[in-house]
């Protein structure tokens, strides 16, 4: 069934399109959008610094999640981030996907716009899942290509995230820090560094999450994700389903030491919780936000 939307609904017209909307630099701890909040977030405007949306929800012509993104959008700044460009695949990158993104971006002016670095199709099927890729120079000129393609058609400075991963390739060159360092030198393209998956793969590949933070060049670094993951005994499973762990809060300040106070965005996308509770989780990314700042 076509939601019925209020009459204050913005149209899509293409004058609708074109900017409406300041670029914004943001700061401080930010918070998923998630439709559950919608309402929550529109009726008491609580005091979170920015939003982050994920692009995919937002790629229809119109309908309940442009309009509520609309709304948010009027008093927050926000940023997007995505789950589908497949920047790893060895087929060329959906235009279409691209020409999709470039209109949200066009229209909501994010402060950032951010995908993994992983693939997640091959041949137009899509596989609803972030795959690692082999960590070799082939592999590097690849991601490479994609990124300055993506860069140039949006006109905008993409982030990449490292991604959390259960598996690795014998036939790796480099490590997943030398990949990525060596990427944003090929591209001049900006960090996502997700403390909490360099957690969660740190510990099921056995490498040094200190290592791997040291080795980032911490000018690319502009947001870091916080998330919760599971514990399966063997190995670390990120589900985004729980609160920042422990030794990833240890982690993260290890990260600020180092890259100053980068804005820090935290993560939920399964079992989502009452806004209390990012809320609580944004106060304290904030509370040591202040800490390096003082
Ligand atoms: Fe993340």
């Amino acid at each position: 069934m076509e939601p019925i939307l209020p009459e204050s609904a913005p149209c899509f017209m293409e004058d609708v399109i074109l900017s409406r909307f300041k670029e914004i630099e943001i700061s401080g701890a930010g918070i998923g959008l998630r439709s559950q909040h919608y309402q929550q977030i529109l009726d008491n405007k609580p005091n979170v610094h920015w939003f982050e949306a994920l692009s995919e929800n937002y790629f229809g012509e119109g309908g309940l999640p442009l309009y509520h993104l609309e709304k948010v959008r009027e008093h927050y700044p926000i940023t997007l981030h995505g789950v589908g460009m497949s920047l790893g695949s060895a087929t060329s990158l959906n235009t279409n996907y691209l020409a999709k993104l470039k209109r949200l971006v066009d229209r909501f002016e994010p402060a950032y716009v951010s995908d993994h670095l992983a693939w997640v199709s091959v041949n137009g099927k899509y596989l609803h899942d972030l795959l690692p890729l082999p960590y070799t120079e082939e592999a590097l000129t690849i991601v490479a290509e994609h990124v300055i393609q993506v860069q140039d058609f949006l006109g905008r400075t993409l982030l990449i995230e490292n991604p959390a991963s259960y598996l690795s390739f014998n036939n790796s060159e480099m490590t997943e820090w030398e990949f990525i360092g060596e990427l944003s030198k090929k591209t001049d393209c900006h960090l996502l560094i997700d403390v909490n998956n360099i957690h969660v793969s740190a510990i099921n590949h056995g490498f040094s999450a200190i290592e791997y933070i040291d080795a980032i060049p911490s000018e690319r670094v502009r947001e870091i994700h916080l998330a919760g993951y599971e514990d399966h005994d063997t190995y670390l499973f990120d589900t985004h389903g729980h609160r920042v762990h422990p030794p990833v809060w240890d982690l993260y300040e290890a990260a600020l030491e180092r890259f100053g106070p980068v804005p820090t965005l935290i993560e939920w996308d399964t079992d989502i919780p009452e806004f209390s509770v990012l809320m609580e989780e944004a106060a304290h990314s904030d509370a040591l936000l202040e800490k390096i700042l003082s």
